[in-house]
């Protein structure tokens, strides 16, 4: 946990932006796995965290914007659960903790909320996205479990975001560890990328290095030499000469700050050069889309950038052809290129999605485009400084949406399908980094990741002392 005063400050600044009715903040319960008592690694709710600091089960935070009270509802262990747990600090202690001198047991919790909704009080609270904690919300409420979503607090959301949005400097030295830790998963992970090897060896390794780290992984590993499946959690397949392996994995603190780093490696760690041709055109639309990233301007011009890189690209290639500006107007590009350049990045790896991505991403100002391919763009508005974003442009040959496309006779003014074909074996790529906006501009954040082609490959050749030095088969 942070200082309690940083805890103190965030809800004052929470209190600066509603005045009337109370918050009621759900910290997670445990979530079972295959029957009650074997529970996942516990992880507690990001805004919880973010307003009440305890990575604890059992807990609610209610905060009153018109008395200004803050309070903890959290139940005491008793004596069977120290058996079993060891010695457990007390609610209040924990409260203290977070800079909250009131707590009441949980089981009160259902009183204070019914009294509020008797008095006509608005009960605000953010979408819940756990089945237990819906249900748990309908109980407060009195709702019917499925209602409860649609009655969210879209002033508790703008809220919520306008702060969150804006990291605070321990926040981003949290990020920049998290990205350290993923320096070694990825460099581990380009030295073990040889023919032969299976998918999941590496994808196990470089988990347990986020593990190793205080763990878990921020989201899982994504791990392909299908790297054209754009969230490939398919682990099973044998690496050979010839293929791309798309790496999109990063760790997660117990502090909960996370990291979201890709990088994709020839297996065998030589670029061959049709390989390379593709590489370097992402590389370019990473590198030029960072170099254009600064505050004030929407993010969706970042993305344009790197979708025209792509369409310049592949037109020197020949997989595409006429004007490439033409093409990124009628969204050709986005045979190649159908995802958005990044999102917000913070305790959750899509930073506050629970909330409502166009809450997040996007505002009165920039409204969400409906063009297949750009409507994935998790954000495009207006950058500030303290904001944290991914960067991730990619190219992939996706058989099925070039049959789809080629079928449809779509952009055939801009896409050489029968030179696209040939590439339907190639797989895809991917590079992602995670970017500060600073009052200049913009700071890559992290231990910086072997990117280039010669830093990859070179990072690749060290293999073989590296594994025996490391122990790693
Ligand atoms: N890790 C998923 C993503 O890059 O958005
Ligand atoms: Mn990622
Ligand atoms: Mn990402």
């Amino acid at each position: 946990m942070f200082a309690q005063e940083v805890y103190a400050e965030r809800r004052r600044k929470l209190k600066a932006e509603i005045n009337s009715g109370i918050a009621l903040f759900p910290g997670n319960p445990e979530a079972s796995f295959n029957y009650p008592a074997n529970t996942y690694h516990y992880r507690q709710d990001s805004h919880f965290s973010y307003f009440f600091g305890i990575n604890h089960p059992g807990f609610a935070g209610l905060i009153d914007f018109e008395s200004g009270e803050e309070i903890l509802f959290g139940t005491d262990f008793d004596i069977d659960d120290i058996i079993w747990m060891g010695d457990q600090p007390s609610v209040a202690d924990q409260a203290a903790e977070a800079g909250i001198k009131t707590t009441y047991a949980y089981s009160t919790l259902a009183d204070w909320i019914t009294k509020a909704l008797k008095q006509g009080r608005t009960v605000h609270y953010l979408p819940p996205y756990r089945g237990k904690v819906m249900i748990e919300l309908g109980r407060l409420l009195n709702k019917a479990a499925h209602e409860v979503k649609a009655g969210a607090s879209v002033s508790l959301i703008k809220a919520v975001v306008k702060l969150k949005e804006i990291k605070e400097q321990l926040e981003i030295s949290e990020i920049e560890k998290a990205v350290d830790v993923a320096w070694l998963m990825h460099t581990t992970a380009m030295k073990m990328a040889k023919p032969g090897r299976i998918e999941q060896e590496i994808a196990g390794t470089i988990e347990g290095i986020a593990l190793a780290h205080g763990g878990p992984v921020s989201f899982p590993v994504i791990l392909s030499v299908n790297g054209q499946t754009l969230h490939n959690h398919y682990h099973g397949n044998i690496l050979t000469e010839g293929r791309m392996l798309v790496v999109d994995a990063g760790a997660e603190l117990p502090s909960l700050y996370s990291s979201d780093i890709t990088r994709t490696i020839p297996v065998g760690g030589r670029f061959n050069a049709r390989q390379k041709d593709i590489y370097e055109i992402v590389l370019k639309a990473n590198v030029e889309s960072i170099k254009a990233t600064a505050p004030s301007l929407p993010y969706r011009d970042m993305h344009f950038i790197a979708a025209r890189t792509i369409a310049e690209g592949l037109t020197s290639l020949g997989l595409m052809k006429g004007n490439p500006e033409d093409a990124v107007a009628a969204g050709a590009h986005t045979l190649f290129f159908p995802h958005g350049l990044g999102h917000m990045l913070g305790m959750d790896v899509h930073d506050m999605e629970g909330v409502g991505e166009n809450h997040v991403g996007y505002d009165e100002e920039t409204k969400r485009s409906d063009q297949f391919g750009t409507a994935y763009l998790r954000m495009g508005k207006r950058l500030k400084p303290g904001m944290v974003m991914t960067n991730e442009p990619g190219i992939y040959f996706i058989p099925a949406l070039i049959d789809k496309f080629r079928n449809e006779k779509k952009f055939m003014d801009f896409v050489n399908y029968d030179k696209v074909e040939q590439f339907k074996d190639f797989g895809g790529i991917r590079i992602e980094d995670d970017i500060l906006i600073t009052e200049q501009g913009h700071r890559i954040l992290g231990r910086p990741i072997p990117k280039t082609v010669a830093e990859v490959e070179a990072t690749a050749a060290e293999t073989r002392q590296w594994i025996k030095m490391n122990g790693i088969y």
